[in-house]
């Protein structure tokens, strides 16, 4: 035990039972003395009674940030605890806390670790300067269902690159020392677990799924964040095998703690130890307080089981008083790494905030990623835009601000350039009619009339459309994953012009993109690219950059296929088998199986060709991994960026495996008619996979490689791993 543990250990023991229970309540700031505002509130706000004695005593604060009011709070908090023991300041510093860069789902298109990493480093300092302490971030929850809200937080659908994009964003918010380094915050990885599978897609609905598929599929991630030293995990709202996960031992003690050896802060999401009474696993705020602490979660946020029960439940007898202590030990080492016994303002500083907050420097490194995290779906030869071209920008988002996505934290649309003023950047105001046609979901005769004027002048048609940024987020799911039907008649009445049509859209998850890919010549997907959203876009569809994202969630061909995902099993009867029957073969009457839009798609201005693909050997053992390289050719008149992909496929396992796995990619960079090498080394660890015992082990066998420029379009080869 380190001396500074010791120290905790002191202060634990002169804490009364009272102090002890009130360092596990986190409070939204209108509860503390002077708070100038409410904070961010991002969940249902319950009256919570708790009395000044338990404010006095309460451990930290969510959703207020600002140094002169952390300060401040800080400041009168010291001066009424008996014991002089700080606040923790938390908030969702999800993608910018002011630079908002593009939203997590957009960040994954990117495939670009290192610029992910900066974008976290540029929110930990613009955070950290204005007092926060705590993260609520990476959200790393796998998707594979785009009606549910929060798919826009997340990077997508496959393990290893959410695992990937998971130790990124820990690396960058949390840097080396949390102790010495004031402009970077602890982080917490949500929402533990698996709370990206509702059923349905809708948000708080129950999860249901073995135990092996979990450990496949839903946990590496989380896992990624805390092997990469995460402060701090939060937990999710849903069941986890029946139990909500705030009060599930198994997942709480017996995974997380003793099996993956986690001993930061558990927190709990708002209201999700009291919500285990509507679960129907607490019958009241007594119950739902005992197991939520017997599952180890050290915050409760935002309700008061545990102030209004924990000391009855000590002092009947009910819970040892160890539990209590080892949370409350928890969250005293996690403020003594923030080194808030000895700089309880920390990194708060009026000052720098003014320098740094919103500065160049990082609204260039928000348009950067937005410009790689930008996905072109379809180009007929119409992009990039001609300059001397009279170009007309019609729909809701061609001056929207709203394109910060719904977790922007103090992100200003008012500070966000909007589509139109991108394109003013790069041509002659002349040239350029801006009409809205309509709003997301309705329109009016002047609007409409307004569009079609401007159609009717111009040579080229740019279409900004999309959801409102609550259309996904928290609690925001839709059932029907179209573009709002106002839109899509838009998008039919203006191509009666006979004008190139080209549509940028701004949304927060995969849409069903019939009435728009079939309509138009070209489709930039954009998602909410963030505080420089329209600066990057004109970068791209005039040709300064060059589109180079890939998706890393399937777009549905319709809502009727989900879940649809690249890394699906085969099935017993499949369709595409040589010897398929027309009839009983795993298929739609109506659709096709596949996807609109597979994972790890997206064009380029250029080409890139790919040669045989080779192997070291036609064999790999534990010790002898396997070597697949790939030459790859800029084929066409400008520089660009491809992400080879590699996949692998494991042809006959213990249990069904896969028809894909992402087992790595690269992204390069090449001049026109450039070749590169591209080389993948695989290891036997990563053939690794949960058999039906659990027991995650490797089997020889034949595995098939694939590589390719998305999880469609692969070569194929033949190996096989001899042990
Ligand atoms: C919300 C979200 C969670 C967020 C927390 C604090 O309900 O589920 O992601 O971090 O509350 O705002």
């Amino acid at each position: 035990m380190t001396e500074q543990e010791k120290r905790i250990l002191t202060i634990i023991e002169e804490m009364t039972l009272d102090e002890k229970v009130a360092q596990l309540v986190q409070l939204a700031p209108p509860f503390f003395e002077g708070a100038a505002n409410e904070g961010q509130i991002t969940g249902p706000m319950a009256a919570i009674k708790v009395n000044k004695e338990v404010v006095r005593n309460s451990g930290s604060v969510l959703g207020t940030s600002g140094a002169r009011e952390v300060i401040h709070i800080q400041r009168t908090h010291l001066k009424n605890n008996r014991l002089g023991i700080p606040l923790l300041f938390m908030a969702d510093v999800i993608h910018g806390y002011r630079t908002i860069f593009p939203v997590p789902l957009a960040i994954g298109c990117s495939w670009d670790l290192e610029l992910a990493e900066k974008s976290a480093e540029i929110a930990a300092k613009e955070a950290a300067i204005s007092g926060v302490h705590v993260t609520f971030a990476p959200m790393v929850d796998l998707v594979r269902d785009p009606r549910w809200g929060r798919v826009v937080e997340s990077t997508g659908e496959d393990p290893y690159l959410n695992s990937q994009f998971a130790r990124a964003f820990v690396r960058g918010f949390q840097g080396e020392n949390l102790q010495n380094d004031f402009d970077r915050v602890a982080a917490c990885v949500k929402h533990f677990a698996a709370y990206g599978a509702p059923e349905g897609g809708r948000d708080y609905n129950t999860v249901n799924m073995s135990e092996r598929q979990l450990r496949e599929s839903y946990l590496p991630a989380y896992k990624a964040a805390i092997d990469e030293g995460c402060e701090m995990v939060m937990t999710s709202f849903n069941t986890v095998d029946g139990i909500p996960a705030t009060g599930n031992r198994w997942l709480m003690r017996d995974l997380l703690r003793d099996e993956w050896n986690f001993d930061g802060v558990l927190i709990s999401d708002w209201g999700a130890v009291k919500e285990m009474i509507p679960h129907g696993v607490a019958e009241d705020e007594r119950e739902a307080a005992y197991k939520a602490i017997q599952a180890g979660v050290d915050i409760e946020m935002m309700s008061a089981c545990y102030i209004h029960h924990l000391k009855e439940l000590v002092e009947s007898g009910w819970v040892d008083e160890t539990l209590i202590d080892e949370a409350v030990f928890r969250i005293l080492r996690l403020k003594q790494k923030l080194g808030l016994f000895e700089h309880p303002y920390r990194g708060a500083d009026e000052k720098r905030e003014k320098e740094i907050i919103l500065c160049e420097e990082h609204r260039q490194a928000a348009r950067e990623l937005a410009t790689k995290s930008c996905v072109l779906l379809k180009n007929e030869g119409v992009l990039p835009l001609n300059r001397d071209k009279k170009i007309a920008l019609i729909g809701p988002f061609a001056q929207s601000g709203d394109i910060l996505g719904p977790w922007s934290c103090l992100g200003s649309k008012d500070e966000a350039i909007p589509l139109y003023d991108g394109f003013k950047m790069k041509v002659d105001p002349s040239l350029l009619l801006v009409a809205k046609g309509c709003d997301i979901e309705t329109t009016t005769e002047k609007q409409w009339q307004e569009a079609l004027d401007i159609a009717r002048e111009a040579d080229v048609i740019v279409l900004a459309l999309g959801e409102h940024s609550d259309m996904s987020g928290e609690a925001g799911c839709r059932a029907d994953i179209r573009l709002p039907r106002v839109q899509l008649e838009l998008i039919s009445e203006l191509k009666q012009f006979n004008k190139s049509l080209i549509a940028v859209l701004f949304n927060g998850r995969p849409l069903d993109l019939h009435g728009v890919v079939d309509q138009v010549d070209a489709v930039l997907e954009a998602w909410y690219p963030g505080t420089e959203g329209g600066a990057a876009i004109a970068d791209l569809l005039f040709g300064d950059a060059n589109p180079s994202g890939k998706l890393t969630m399937s777009f549905p061909y319709s809502v009727g296929q989900i879940p649809v995902y690249y890394n699906c099993f085969n099935t017993g009867r499949p369709k595409d088998a040589p010897d398929a029957q027309e009839r009983y073969v795993s298929q739609y009457l109506d659709i096709p199986n596949e996807p609109l839009f597979p994972f790890g798609f997206g064009l380029s201005y250029t080409t890139f060709s790919y040669s045989e693909v080779v192997l070291s050997s036609d064999y790999m053992t534990p010790d002898q991994p396997l070597s697949i390289s790939v030459n790859v050719t800029n084929t066409g008149k400008v520089a660009g960026e491809e992400v080879v992909q590699l996949y692998v496929r494991d042809i006959a396992g213990e249990v069904v495996r896969p028809v894909k796995e992402l087992k790595g990619f690269q992204k390069v960079f090449l001049q026109p008619g450039e070749t590169k090498k591209v080389t993948f080394t695989l290891t036997e660890e990563q053939l690794r996979y949960y058999h039906s015992d659990l027991q995650f082990t490797s089997d020889a066998g034949t595995f098939v490689a694939y590589i390719g420029p998305n999880s469609r379009d692969v070569m194929a080869l033949t190996f096989k791993l001899v042990k």
